[in-house]
């Protein structure tokens, strides 16, 4: 189908009538995307767009071509730029668009932009003579230009000139606008650091995914790392620690001081150029100082601020404790109010989070200047001290012109009034019912930090879990109890990588990569539109543009070499057997593992063999269940060496437990054995 899409007209004004034109029919007319399956003929866009229409025609940037851009649309224009000329070397000079000529041009514009978009949405026209992006903002600029990037062959996320490549865009029209508002990324700098280069890196990467808001969990008990100028001694020595700690490698990081000790921190003039980098990318930072919690690395600088007046941090790895401050003590409340009063001067955003998580209330029920506390607000308890505590610095961050976030634990004892809740582990809809914001980062769905496969054997060491790419994808943010009325207040998904067990950049990018990509659609697409398969398809391209930027992330490494049905099981155990000929490719122990997809019951596996042209060559006969109670269900097989032109198989023993309603996958590992 052709898009009947005008070239790019002489004058402006004339743009803006043809242009709206265009576009109203089009956003009436079009309909969501209704193939849902993989189809390779779609561009490999991620996250999906809202609405798009595919036509014949195709777009080529020459050594004509020229961006044009009015000037509200010019940094977007110039950002663009700096994006196409390093593969392409080509000069793509940009320009006025009083200058715009009648062909071979990018337009980029907020004049005329659809309202119905919202303010982060876009629309981009691509003609055989003409790109046209159009948004109310610059934002919406910037997704566009997102959009556009991807539009075009893979290489051009190459750091340097591709040679013999045709920079050509398929002929399209996108209407397109986030699903939510909030599309975050949390980095913890605290338990490992990480420079201002990386967080840059990281940021880069966000913006090519349309994420718009990162969460810096910049203070917990393992380490401080933003410069206080009324409080030195934070960073002076909260920001560093005698070793790497977390058992870890101390050669797997490069975060040591000239005294050998392991940390670092950020200056005010650091953040600054972090923040206006962020802002560059229409991505808004949430700074996070924890209280009262999760606040040893600051109370081994002031032990004072603790109940007991001792340090709760002996600055080794093995002393570290969760620290507390005093919740009696007026002199926490003026400490963390000067805090907070430097970090809203450095961070404009209007969201502050405060933490408020795991807060171990032991000193607090022990502490008499607590228990004063208690009695002379009216308190009844230890939980309604916590809740006192977060509703004064509520107080203090509205009364400058902030909102207060917290995790889930904010709600204990009483939620403050305007606070906002990271819901991850529950209480979302009950907070979005009393009518706060929510921002949804469950630990099941969203935490980075959690094992992407369940080959241990072979992923580096993590804090444990257990988070597939899929079940990323999956994840819904509005909670399916939440009535339709509330659901405004789900201000949308976010996903954290706590670093405990991740020492350097690179693991962080192979943490957070691929699944970061399934959040984004997720954030961003309808839900109507989300499909794993497409999404897998897409997915591939989408780490070659990785590969392009040298980002590190995950890859697959079990391939599906068949399955079972509850058709084909018994509870006395059925043999069944699966065609590896392509799989057996080199010598060595092979892995096989069995995993349910659908089941209340689960499998028992027997034993596992490897069958070379009909005679059985290896076994493991370990018992396995697969299913709800998954263990064991790795099974090892000794091979010799393939024989050329050799048939194999793999034979399983597998039961059906209880209902014989199992459904399942068998993969073959794709990495060798460790
Ligand atoms: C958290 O994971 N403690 C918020
Ligand atoms: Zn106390």
């Amino acid at each position: 189908m052709a898009c009947h899409l005008p070239g790019l007209p002489l004058h402006r004004d004339t743009a803006q009538l043809v242009f709206q034109t265009t576009v109203r029919v089009f956003v009436s007319t079009l309909l969501t995307i209704s193939v849902l399956a993989a189809d390779a003929t779609q561009p490999a866009l991620i996250p999906r767009p809202q609405k798009m229409e595919l036509c014949a025609e195709t777009f080529e940037l020459t050594r004509a071509t020229r961006i044009y851009a009015d000037e509200s649309a010019r940094g977007v224009a110039d950002y663009l730029a700096g994006k196409l000329r390093p593969a392409t070397a080509l000069p793509l000079r940009v320009a006025h668009t009083k200058e715009m000529a009648s062909a071979n041009g990018i337009l980029l514009t907020t004049k005329g932009a659809n309202t119905q978009l919202g303010p982060e949405g876009y629309e981009l026209a691509v003609s055989s003579t003409s790109v046209v992006l159009r948004a109310q903002t610059a934002a919406g600029l910037f997704y566009g230009a997102q959009t556009l990037l991807q539009l075009l062959p893979v290489e051009i996320f190459a750091a340097h000139h591709v040679r013999k490549i045709s920079w050509t865009l398929p002929g399209i029209r996108i209407a397109d606008q986030p699903r939510f508002a909030w599309r975050g990324l949390m980095l913890d700098v605290s338990r490992h650091f990480f420079t201002k280069q990386e967080v840059k890196q990281l940021l880069d990467e966000m913006a090519l995914l349309k994420l718009n808001t990162f969460h810096w969990h910049l203070v917990d008990d393992q380490g401080w790392r933003v410069e206080i100028k009324k409080y030195p001694k934070l960073t002076q020595m909260g920001a560093w620690r005698s070793d790497i700690g977390f058992g870890l490698d101390p050669k797997a990081a490069t975060a040591y001081g000239a005294d050998g000790r392991y940390g670092g921190f950020y200056t005010p003039s650091d953040i600054r150029e972090v923040v206006a980098y962020a802002q560059a990318r229409h991505i808004t930072i949430v700074p996070e100082i924890e209280m009262p919690g999760h606040s040893a690395a600051a109370l081994a600088a002031y032990p004072e601020l603790s109940c007991s007046g001792a340090t709760g941090r002996t600055n080794t790895p093995a002393g570290f404790q969760a620290g507390i401050y005093c919740a009696g003590k007026e002199e926490t409340f003026e400490f963390l109010e000067n805090i907070l009063s430097e970090i809203m001067a450095l961070f404009p955003g209007k969201y502050i989070h405060i933490g408020g998580d795991e807060v171990r209330k032991d000193n607090w029920s022990n502490c008499e200047q607590c228990q004063l506390r208690i009695k002379s607000e009216g308190l009844k308890n230890v939980p309604e001290l916590q809740s006192y505590f977060i509703r004064r610095m509520e107080k203090f961050i509205n009364g400058k012109g902030r909102t207060l976030i917290g995790w889930s634990e904010i709600r204990t004892g009483g939620l403050a009034q305007n606070a906002v809740v990271m819901d991850w582990i529950g209480g979302a809809t009950e907070a979005a019912r009393e009518g706060h914001d929510v921002v949804m980062t469950p630990k099941e769905s969203c935490y980075f930090d959690f094992y992407q496969s369940e080959d241990r054997g072979t992923e580096p060491r993590a804090i444990g879990g257990f988070l597939p790419l899929d079940q990323v994808y999956a994840f819904e943010p509005i909670p399916a109890d939440l009535a339709p009325q509330f659901h405004p207040h789900i201000l949308g998904p976010q996903a954290n990588v706590w670093t405990e067990y991740i020492p350097n950049f690179k693991q962080v990018e192979y943490m957070t990569f691929p699944r970061l990509s399934a959040l984004a659609e997720v954030a961003w697409s309808p839900q109507a539109a989300r499909n794993f398969e497409d999404f897998s398809r897409r997915l591939q391209q989408q780490n070659r543009r990785l590969d392009g930027l040298s980002v590190n992330y995950w890859r697959e490494t079990w391939a599906k070499i068949g399955g079972w049905t509850p058709e084909q099981l018994t509870t006395t155990g059925t043999v069944m057997e699966w065609n590896v000929t392509k799989n057996v490719t080199n010598a060595g122990p092979q892995r096989v593992s069995f995993s349910q997809v659908e089941g209340a019951d689960g499998v028992e596996i027997a034993w596992a063999a490897l069958v070379e042209d009909g005679r059985e060559i290896s076994r493991d006969a370990h018992p396995g269940l697969a299913g709800g109670k998954s263990r064991d269900a790795i099974y090892t097989l000794d091979m010799a060496a393939p024989k050329p032109g050799g048939h194999y198989t793999l034979r399983a023993r597998v039961s059906g437990m209880g209902g014989l309603d199992s459904r399942g996958n068998v993969n073959w590992n794709l990495r060798p054995a460790p």
